[in-house]
């Protein structure tokens, strides 16, 4: 159940993301915060920057969810090998994306970086999506067995 929540809510966080992420880069707003790793006014806020404020603060929030749904996944003794696997893609592909990030903001939104972090991104959404995946049908046969057995 625990496994179920933490990989859904992972899921629903690096969706929006995404979705904030293309926005950022259809509007043209991905260099108003051009220092790396914080904005211009440190933790705080700014409408100048607040869509790529909000894409940064999210993919921190993201990252932390990614390792604890990996962490949890690893700890399980009932997760078959393929939702490790996956669920340990997703750590290092979060790890990668927001390397990346970083440096497409050094390298002031090289094309090339821009198109491999587009990439990464959804590499990373299919693997939390498998993750989910497994979690469901886990919690499915848990649920079967617990009524077998009653
Ligand atoms: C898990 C972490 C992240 C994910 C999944 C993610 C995902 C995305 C996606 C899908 C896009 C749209 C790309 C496109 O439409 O071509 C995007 C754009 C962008 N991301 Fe991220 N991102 C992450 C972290 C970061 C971080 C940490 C930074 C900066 C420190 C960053 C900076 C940018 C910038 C500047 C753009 C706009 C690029 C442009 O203007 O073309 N991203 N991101």
């Amino acid at each position: 159940m625990l496994l179920k929540t933490i990989s859904f809510s992972t899921l629903a966080v690096l969706f929006s993301l995404i979705t904030i992420g293309g926005y950022v880069s259809a509007s043209g707003v991905g260099l108003t915060c051009p220092d790396w790793p914080l904005c211009p006014h440190g933790l705080l806020p700014q409408t100048d920057f607040i869509i790529e404020y909000f894409h940064r603060s999210l993919a921190a929030t993201t990252g932390v969810l990614v390792i604890t749904t990996m962490a949890f996944t690893l700890k399980s003794k009932s997760a078959p090998t393929g939702m490790k696997i996956a669920s340990i893609i997703a750590g290092g592909a979060v790890i990668g994306q927001i390397t990346l990030g970083a440096i497409v903001i050094v390298e002031r939104l090289h094309a090339v970086l821009v198109t491999i972090h587009l990439g990464l991104g959804i590499v990373l959404f299919s693997m939390v999506l498998v993750t989910v995946l497994f979690a469901y049908r886990l919690e499915k046969d848990r649920k079967a067995f617990q009524a077998k057995a009653q």
